[in-house]
């Protein structure tokens, strides 16, 4: 189908992460893509998107790219960066949402993150600034949907696929305090497909978006031991040394963990509610652990 007549979606913060590449299987059939990060995706190429390389830091006219937009949908954030970069990406993002609202642009989709203790909210750079961009949204008389996932899975994803991967190589997995703290992790694909609905609606407002099921974070990963055919087995660390260890392994430049994540899960925030905005049920676990899996094995032969 020719890009004529298709609504325009502005895709900041594009195709090659991991909200983004299961963002574009979801639009680009019904959409032309324009995509704004830095780094070339070739799977953009492949599906047509339009790249327009840029860093949302620096200085961007935002004029002719919202211009045509029907649909802005800003993905785009750090996991760990210094806080002048945090604090250049939210200056980049409050300009977007004032050329947005000069452009009155129809539909602001925006992906943040759910609540989080007290202390890293007012002090980590990662929460205090994307919550400026939050609030920047929720205040600009746009039609605006903000989307917070809990932890997400799908191919590529940062935590059960990694934890996965630890298991079957080492045997074991190192357990933060007792275990008893709540997630209810989501499908990366039925997040790509809130976003693609709540494009089309005309609701406002903010929602937290937790999977179908909410597990205890033991028994979570007790069944990625029983998925991959091995006995439980934990190294077991106090909420305090779970940091310290994070902080460690980010200080010799690992990005598996980082201490404010530890923080974070043990704090029992991350057991959301199902969402209830789709179109179907939500997707279970069982099969991308048992995809992922095979992903794994085929991977080592
Ligand atoms: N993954 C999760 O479990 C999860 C859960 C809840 C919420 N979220 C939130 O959802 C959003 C997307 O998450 P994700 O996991 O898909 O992230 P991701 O894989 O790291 O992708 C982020 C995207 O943003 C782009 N980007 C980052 N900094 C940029 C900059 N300065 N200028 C231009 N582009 C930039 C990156 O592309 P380039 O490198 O090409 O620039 C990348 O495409 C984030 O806000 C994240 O906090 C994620």
């Amino acid at each position: 189908m020719s890009d004529r007549g298709r609504p325009t979606l502005l895709l900041v913060g594009g195709g090659g992460g991991l909200i983004g590449r299961s963002a574009l299987v979801e639009f680009a059939e019904h959409y032309r893509v324009l995509s704004v990060h830095r780094h070339h995706v070739s799977s953009e190429v492949a599906g047509r998107v339009e790249w327009f390389p840029a860093d949302l830091g620096g200085r961007i006219d935002w004029e002719p790219l919202v211009r045509d937009a029907r649909v802005v949908l800003t993905l785009a954030w750090y996991r760990w960066e210094s806080e002048p970069r945090f604090r250049g990406l939210r200056d980049g993002l409050l300009r977007l949402v004032a050329a947005a609202k000069k452009a009155q642009v129809p539909r602001f989709l925006h992906v943040s993150v759910p609540a989080a203790p007290a202390e890293l909210e007012g002090t980590l750079p990662y929460l205090r600034y994307r919550r400026e961009v939050d609030q920047a949204i929720t205040d600009s008389g746009l039609s605006y949907r903000i989307l917070r996932p809990t932890m997400l899975f799908g191919p590529g994803d940062r935590l059960l696929g990694v934890l996965l991967r630890l298991i079957e190589r080492y045997g074991r997995l190192p357990m933060f305090g007792d275990g008893r703290y709540h997630v209810s992790p989501v499908a990366v694909e039925d997040l790509a497909l809130a976003l693609r609905l709540e494009a089309t609606r005309e609701g406002v407002g903010t929602a937290d978006v937790g999977g179908p099921v909410r597990y205890r974070y033991h028994d979570l990963t007790d069944q990625l031991f029983a998925a991959l055919g091995k006995r439980p087995r934990y190294v077991r660390l106090k909420p305090r040394s779970s940091a310290r260890l994070a902080a460690l392994l980010t200080a010799f430049g690992s990005q598996l963990l980082y201490p404010y994540e530890v923080h974070w899960l043990v704090s029992d925030l991350l057991g959301l509610p199902p969402y209830q905005g789709l179109d179907r049920p939500l997707q279970r676990l069982e099969p991308y652990l048992a995809e992922e899996i095979a992903r794994i094995r085929a991977s080592s032969r």
